[in-house]
């Protein structure tokens, strides 16, 4: 896009074209890269998240997945709970390229047990900001750091809101920016090693300077649940997650 063109575009709409050229970019690398940044903690995140989110919603949800990306959540809610259906929502079309490549993968391994991954989860391109579903269209949502990509949270929250029927779950993992900034996570870990491995690792110097950066202007995780709050949610537990908070979980119905 010229100069010109993006002047004559609305300032979320820049950033989150921005966002979007960024993650397509990264995307055939993505995975290598969150394996070697958070020495594989991310998986276990997920999964904590993913059992919040499934506990209590019955044999067959519906669920999305916001910002599914390369869609290692969708895929491990489809393994956790067979009855479940996902749509894995991203904006990043190469994102969801390489997801879609990860589940034919995982649907050869997983042929002869009869596990039905890909009829299961559905990668759609949708923006977080305008999402193309009914009200009430699911029973609950799931998202791994996407929300402090979203240019306009406000707004993406009352979407969530909108979407998930209501006595239904969201669960959310994040980077939320810290209370206080701790040395070893925030000045050293994230503001300079995580950068260079991500450039290691993706050969992409900037989506890896964007990452702490993007976490510095984010916002606590208790003025997260205070907009979830805002947006209608009425129960919202925010926790921090081992190791030493690094990442929290939200979780709001
Ligand atoms: C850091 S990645 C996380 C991907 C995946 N959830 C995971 O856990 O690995 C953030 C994802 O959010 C997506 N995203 C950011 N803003 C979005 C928006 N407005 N609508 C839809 N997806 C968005 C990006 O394209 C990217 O794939």
């Amino acid at each position: 896009m010229s100069t010109a063109d993006t002047r004559a575009l609305p300032k979320e709409r820049i950033a989150a074209e921005h966002v979007q050229q960024m993650f397509d970019r990264i995307a055939p690398r993505y995975d290598a890269a969150n394996r070697v940044m958070s020495a594989g903690v991310d998986v276990l995140w997920r999964r904590k998240a993913i059992g919040r989110l499934l506990d209590g919603l019955g044999e067959s949800p519906r669920l999305l997945d916001l910002g599914a990306g390369t869609l290692d959540g969708a895929v491990e809610i489809a393994r956790r709970a067979p009855g479940a259906r996902v749509i894995a929502a991203d904006f990043a079309r190469e994102m969801l390229r390489a997801g879609r490549a990860k589940l034919r993968d995982l649907q050869g391994d997983h042929a002869s047990s009869g596990v039905n991954l890909a009829a299961r989860v559905q990668p759609q391109i949708a923006d977080g900001h305008s999402l193309p579903y009914t009200d009430g269209a699911f029973d609950g949502a799931f998202s791994a750091f996407c929300v402090r990509n979203l240019a306009d949270l406000p707004r993406a929250s009352r979407e969530l809101r909108r979407v998930v029927r209501p006595g239904g779950r969201i669960a959310i993992l994040e980077f939320f920016r810290p209370e206080r900034s701790r040395f070893f996570f925030d000045k050293l870990y994230n503001a300079r090693v995580l950068p260079l491995l991500g450039w290691a690792v993706t050969g992409d110097r900037e989506a890896y300077r964007y990452l702490p950066a993007s976490i510095a202007a984010f916002r606590t995780r208790e003025e997260y649940a205070a907009l979830l709050r805002d947006a209608g949610f009425s129960h919202v537990d925010a926790r921090p997650l081992f190791p030493s908070g690094v990442a929290s979980l939200v979780v709001a119905s």
